[in-house]
């Protein structure tokens, strides 16, 4: 750990046993405007602030993975002009942290229906994902029109295709073969889901993924959530006992 840490990281954290993918569903930015008697878009300007936070937080500690659920495929059932608020602010936020994650040597990647979203949040995003595309240091996953479901179904759509004209045995379907298809083939499982503002469910992220996931939920609300919270939670994570059905 360098001396240009923005925060501080207490002696209980073991660096060397850090989760190699958190996963967080970033909740709970509605409620914090409302509190405040503000728009509800308020509360999604904050929430991005927190994200930039956690981003940085995640770097400097050096978690490999972080997958932000930022709009779930439901999502786009909300008003109209909340929707298209939070699709200019996500283009404002990859438009604004770009130099930062190729000062950083962070790779943007994104997981979800990216062909519903806006051409210019489209656009703005490939972009950044091409030019971060070689970098080392870190992933972050936006989850974007995600939905666990229509990951699957997605997955099953290529698995019957590549059976139909002979590629894949069908008896020889494995789960290997099953994550390899998924948005998020060749990373591992997520370590540790955060789900923010106290709601215990999991509103379709990740859902082969987390089959074995230590998961956390706080009540704090999404924009409240800061650096020092983060890091107590990745202490808790590290005094669990993970059995994956075995004993110990
Ligand atoms: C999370 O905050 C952000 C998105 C789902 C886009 P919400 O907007 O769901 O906030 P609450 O749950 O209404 O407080
Ligand atoms: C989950 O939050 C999706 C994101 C954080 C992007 P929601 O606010 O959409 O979930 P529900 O409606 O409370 O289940
Ligand atoms: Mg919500």
């Amino acid at each position: 750990m360098n001396s240009s840490t923005s925060f501080h990281v207490p002696e209980d954290l073991d660096v060397s046993k850090l989760p190699k993918h958190v996963a967080i569903i970033m909740d709970g930015n509605g409620r914090w405007a409302e509190k405040r008697l503000m728009n509800r878009i308020r509360g999604h300007e904050a929430g991005a602030e927190t994200v930039r936070t956690i981003v940085r937080t995640s770097r400097e500690i050096g978690i490999p993975i972080l997958t932000l659920y930022a709009f779930s495929t439901e999502n786009w059932q909300r008003p109209k002009v909340e929707v298209a608020t939070l699709m200019v602010l996500l283009k404002k936020f990859i438009d604004s942290e770009r130099n930062e994650m190729i000062k950083n040597n962070i790779r943007l990647n994104a997981i979800g229906e990216l062909a519903n979203l806006p051409a210019d949040v489209r656009e703005s995003l490939g972009r950044t994902m091409d030019l971060t595309k070689s970098n080392d240091g870190m992933v972050i996953n936006l989850a974007l029109s995600y939905g666990g479901r229509a990951e699957i179904a997605s997955m099953v759509k290529i698995i019957a295709e590549k059976a139909r004209s002979g590629e894949i045995d069908p008896v020889s379907i494995t789960e290997e073969i099953i994550a390899d298809h998924l948005y998020t083939a060749g990373m591992p499982d997520p370590d540790l889901l955060i789900r923010t503002s106290g709601e215990m469910r999991i509103s379709n992220f990740l859902l082969w993924q987390i089959a074995y996931t230590e998961i956390f939920v706080t009540d704090t609300l999404w924009p409240d959530f800061g650096s020092d919270e983060f890091i107590s939670i990745l202490i808790d994570f590290q005094r669990r006992e993970r059995r994956f059905g075995n004993v110990v």
